[in-house]
């Protein structure tokens, strides 16, 4: 079947932008080649798209179940008959928070991947956004993997990392959870540092987030020393690609191969986002 898609590559490190695309009422040839974009450039962005909370959700729901949103930092869960939809806003209306991450950076990460099976995707859609800051960038794990010299892919070799969700990428205690700064005590899930892509059977560089993170049977310093090193990899600029938001934009990236972080922006004005996103339904594995 005939279809009006046009698929541009963004940047040499990752992201496509695909045009022509209503996700409200999309044919499944049309969400075929989504997907396909999806694995083939990691993350992909559709501009001036006009969602309901509901059209999210349904669009979401074509790549697998979803999981609900995590609990924000004030304990609330999620939007009012919508549990998969996490608010991302810096927005304070009658006191109280209406989304989580506020306004600061929010450092870089892997959605969730602190449960044993962390989503396969996440799907953000930019409801406001701020006239300057605020941008969020991805890069690429396949090719950070590809980075690193031959003896550091052999020091990480069958090692798995600790990946601890006491804080969020904003810096935030999450509701309920016990403040422990101590990486080799803090609780968390186990995956391996070099993980098979479940669905390109490409090998990537799994590291989830800094903050806790510590590598299994390790001294606390030799882990540090590691990651310190691995990460530098992972973040280098050349390997990564900035968004600068506009209403309107879904961009979906897939958590199994790449992270991303966010810049700060001016705390007196508005940013609100809506994300969705998929569960794995798999552990990650070597
Ligand atoms: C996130 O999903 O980690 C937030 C991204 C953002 O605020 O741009």
């Amino acid at each position: 079947m005939k279809n009006n898609l046009k698929i541009t590559p963004i940047s040499d490190a990752l992201g496509a932008e695909i045009k022509g695309a209503d996700l409200s009422n999309l044919t499944d040839k049309e969400f075929d080649i989504i997907h396909r974009a999806w694995l083939d450039h990691c993350v992909v962005l559709l501009r001036n798209q006009e969602l309901t909370d509901k059209d999210l959700i349904t669009f979401s729901q074509r790549f697998g179940e979803l999981d609900w949103a995590p609990v924000q930092e004030t304990g609330r869960r999620f939007v009012e008959g919508y549990p998969e939809i996490y608010v991302i806003s810096n927005v304070v209306e009658n006191g109280e928070p209406i989304g989580s991450l506020g306004a600061g950076e929010a450092v870089w990460h892997t959605d969730m991947s602190y449960l044993e099976e962390p989503p396969k995707a996440s799907m953000v859609y930019a409801l406001e956004v701020p006239p300057i800051g605020g941008s969020t960038f991805f890069c690429n794990m396949y090719t950070a993997l590809e980075l690193l010299p031959d003896t550091l892919k052999e020091k990480i070799s069958g090692l798995r990392l600790k990946h601890d969700g006491t804080y969020n990428s904003g810096g935030y205690l999450r509701e309920g959870v016990k403040a422990i700064d101590d990486p080799v005590t803090s609780e968390g899930v186990y995956h391996p540092i070099v993980c098979k892509h479940p669905e390109t059977n490409q090998p990537v560089l799994y590291l989830g987030r800094r903050r806790n993170a510590y590598i299994e049977s390790m001294t606390l310093d030799d882990s540090n020393i590691l990651l310190d090193e691995l990460w530098t990899y992972a973040t280098h600029k050349d390997i990564a690609w900035g968004h600068v938001w506009k209403v309107g934009d879904v961009v979906l990236w897939d958590n199994r191969c790449t992270m991303h972080r966010r810049d700060s922006f001016d705390p007196d004005t508005r940013r609100v986002l809506h994300r969705t996103q998929v569960k794995g339904q798999t552990k990650p594995t070597a």
